[in-house]
């Protein structure tokens, strides 16, 4: 049976295999999640949100211990959640991309205030 997943805030959808991981299934629809450790539940960069309703396979061992309580607010890390039918996953922003942003808009509301 095929799972199809959606990938937000995009919206693009694609259907992949029962057991697909989110981080497979985000590459083949052509998005990035970013990882340092290959998807070996070392690294934690790859999180994602997994929107309740999901139709997901059990929580491995590892990402259960990895996570430590996090999966209650639907965190996920995407090299290890397994999809099983429909689901949908909010892809976080780029923490370095959001420090960056952060900064620019301070800057900004430093000059308006200058002039
Ligand atoms: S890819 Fe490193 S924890 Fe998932």
């Amino acid at each position: 049976m095929d799972a199809e997943i959606v990938f937000w805030p995009s919206g693009r959808s694609v259907r992949v295999r029962r057991g697909t991981t989110v981080l497979d299934a985000s590459r083949r629809a052509g998005l990035s999640i970013k990882t340092r450790c290959g998807g070996k539940a070392a690294c934690f960069m790859c999180k994602v949100i997994v929107k309740p309703g999901s139709d997901l396979l059990p929580m491995g061992d590892e990402e259960r211990r990895k996570l430590a309580g996090m999966e209650e607010k639907n965190i996920r890390l995407s090299c290890q959640v397994r999809v099983a039918g429909k689901t949908d996953v909010e892809l976080l922003p780029d923490p370095l991309q959001s420090a960056v942003a952060k900064a620019l808009a301070r800057q900004k509301e430093q000059d308006d205030a200058l002039w």
